[in-house]
């Protein structure tokens, strides 16, 4: 199968009020039009409308950092999958170490939000990683292939709905960065994972890389075999650096 096209999706996570967020999203929005990877942003829900419409006419995407998995009701602070799509998001990134870890979602909460995702036309991007002391006992794979099974829906997974991101917990925020060695590893057991659930569609699904990517490491991370991209947080949150990163996927 031919390479995928790179995705560079940004996770502002809590960051940015309006003005900021609308400004960044232009600034963005304006240096993308002649990268041959796919940009996306992720705001805070409060700020994804005025993102999504500052990025209309570029070629950058908008998406959600979370979504629930019921279609309405009595669920205060939370938002639906139709609701961010509503907003103007294409994608919504799901079970990301913060809201696993931080707030206690399991596998199965992060499975029906993918389902809820799809059914809302969604391209979900499911997160998974391992945590130090998981690294440290050996358990890497095996918690990467236990994540897998349990937050992927059983059936209508494509490579037109969604992508998986790799970030290792240990690696987000902190400015360290697996070898290229332990990346390949990592994705390339994804991907085979992927292949025994799904058979080929499995070649389809694009597996980001996510952790302290920066302009200074994006080239040789994104060259690893089976990086079909990024999922950046700090470097994320300023124009320059992330369409840095950006054309280094393009490179
Ligand atoms: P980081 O965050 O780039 O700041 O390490 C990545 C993420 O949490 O998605």
């Amino acid at each position: 199968m031919a390479a995928l096209k790179k995705l560079i999706a940004g996770n502002w996570k809590m960051n940015m009020l309006a003005s900021a967020g609308v400004g960044l999203a232009r600034d963005i929005g304006a240096n993308a039009q002649d990268l041959t990877c796919e940009l996306l942003v992720c705001p805070p829900a409060t700020i994804l409308r005025p993102v999504a419409e500052t990025l209309a006419d570029t070629a950058v995407a908008a998406g959600g950092q979370d979504c629930h998995e019921a279609e309405s009701g009595a669920f205060t602070g939370d938002v639906s999958a139709a609701m961010v799509g509503d907003a103007g998001a294409s994608h919504v990134i799901l079970g990301h170490s913060e809201r696993r870890h931080g707030l206690g979602e399991t596998d199965a909460r992060v499975r029906a939000k993918t389902l809820a995702a799809h059914a809302a036309g969604l391209i979900a991007i499911v997160c998974i990683g391992e945590t130090e002391a998981e690294r440290d006992a050996g358990q890497t794979l095996d918690v990467l292939s236990t994540q897998l099974a349990g937050s992927l829906p059983d059936t209508g997974v494509t490579g037109a709905n969604t992508v998986v991101a790799y970030e290792p917990v240990w690696a987000i925020g902190t400015g360290r960065t697996p070898t290229l060695e332990e990346v390949e590893a990592a994705h390339g057991h994804i991907r085979t994972t992927l292949e025994a659930a799904l058979g080929a569609e499995a070649g389809a699904i694009r597996l980001l890389y996510g952790g302290s990517m920066k302009p200074e490491n994006a080239e040789t991370l994104l060259a690893v075999a089976n990086v079909d991209g990024g999922l950046i947080g700090g470097a994320s949150l300023d124009a320059e650096s992330f369409l840095a990163i950006a054309a280094a996927a393009a490179s």
